[in-house]
């Protein structure tokens, strides 16, 4: 299939013609990559079965992994749950259009071919001017997943979903680099106190602030045990994995730097290509492998922006190992470290 890809002039403010095209391609059952402020999105009919199953082929995705259904405004919502708690009410209202996910009932209007088979739909109000107009022109609730083939980290630029997805989907939006950069905050509304099942942008202190307890999947915090089902159930699979192997240190910032340097210089000694993960105050401290600093440790949101690109731009490099930093829990740190966590498939030396 030939991938048309339109690049919108002015994405904060795209023009009704620019996004016509990509609105008709949606409602006739194809798909269409745009930007969202989190990270792309790879869009289709959330209401057609048959259009849901062409996401999964162009992903390479298992199709028991629920996708996020995407709405323009509130109206939206109503008809595709059965039931919107207290919680779940307040929570739209807090962060919606926003990086904020929430998980619903699901009514009878929203076929398992979107959900994975499950009695839930997670929803989702986007804030982009780009992908909110798209999912208005397209008239129906757009399903979209991260735009990247399986098990690759989510595509925070046009050619990152380019490289991807060239010649699997229709269409390809081109609104230029995305704001957030990690995926939007997963949380389960069903019950009386909301559960945490992806950290993002919305975080766990800004959840807390709307509506007091949150719980939290354990599925965040480490590797699953057998019998014990992450609640997203995207969250079992090795996500955001980058083709080499991994590995975290976390410690006091001379140690860490040193362990990096040591754990580099053994694979570089073995004939290895290095990559090394650090930031502003340590990329000059070291001297081998290729070095990346994903921002400065008290910009959060410069880290959350740059690490998809730089864990891609290992995979470009063919880099086959990875020494990274860790980062704080707090704040935005939760999401980044989830990610950092899962692309290690928990792979962390202590120092
Ligand atoms: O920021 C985002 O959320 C992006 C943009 C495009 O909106 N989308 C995204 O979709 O990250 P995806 O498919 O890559 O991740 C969706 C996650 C998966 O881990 C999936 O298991 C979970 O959401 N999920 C979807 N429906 C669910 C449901 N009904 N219950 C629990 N988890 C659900
Ligand atoms: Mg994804």
């Amino acid at each position: 299939m030939d991938t048309k890809w339109i690049r919108i002039e002015n994405p904060q403010a795209p023009k009704e013609e620019e996004l016509q095209a990509a609105a008709r391609v949606i409602r006739e059952g194809g798909l269409v990559a745009f930007p969202t402020e989190t990270v792309y999105g790879l869009g289709a009919n959330a209401l057609d079965e048959e259009a849901a199953r062409k996401i999964y082929a162009a992903k390479g995705r298992p199709s028991d992994n629920p996708l996020i259904a995407h709405i323009a405004s509130l109206k939206g919502l109503e008809p595709l749950v059965t039931d919107v708690s207290k919680v779940g009410k307040e929570l739209a209202q807090a962060f919606w259009p926003g990086p904020l996910t929430l998980v619903f009932p699901k009514s009878g209007l929203v076929p398992y071919g979107t959900t994975g088979g499950l009695d839930t739909v997670a929803i989702r109000m986007p804030s982009d001017p780009v992908a909110k107009g798209v999912i208005a022109l397209a008239g129906v609730p757009v399903a979209a997943p991260s735009a990247n083939r399986s098990g690759r980290p989510s595509p925070t630029t046009a050619r990152h979903v380019w490289q991807d997805m060239e010649g699997r989907i229709d269409m390809l939006l081109d609104g230029g680099q995305v704001g957030i950069g990690l995926e939007s905050t997963i949380v389960d509304v069903t019950g009386t106190i909301p559960v945490l099942l992806r950290p993002g942008a919305v975080t766990m202190e800004m959840l807390e602030a709307v509506v007091g307890a949150v719980e939290v999947d354990p599925a965040i915090q480490g590797p699953l045990t057998a019998g014990m089902p992450p609640k997203a159930p995207g969250m079992k699979y090795r996500h955001y994995a980058p083709k080499a192997e991994l590995t975290l240190v976390e410690g006091a910032e001379e140690a860490v730097v040193s362990k990096v340097n040591q754990l580099a210089k053994e694979k570089l000694a073995a004939g290895f290509r290095v990559g090394i993960l650090g930031t502003e105050e340590t990329r000059g401290r070291y001297p081998h492998g290729i070095v990346r600093s994903v921002g400065a440790r008290g910009q959060e949101e410069a880290i959350a922006h740059n690490l998809f690109a730089i864990l891609r731009e290992f995979d470009d490099l063919q880099v086959e190992y990875i020494f990274s930093e860790s980062f704080s829990q707090d704040h935005l740190g939760q999401a980044i470290m989830n990610r950092l966590t899962k692309a290690a498939g928990y792979r962390k030396v202590q120092v």
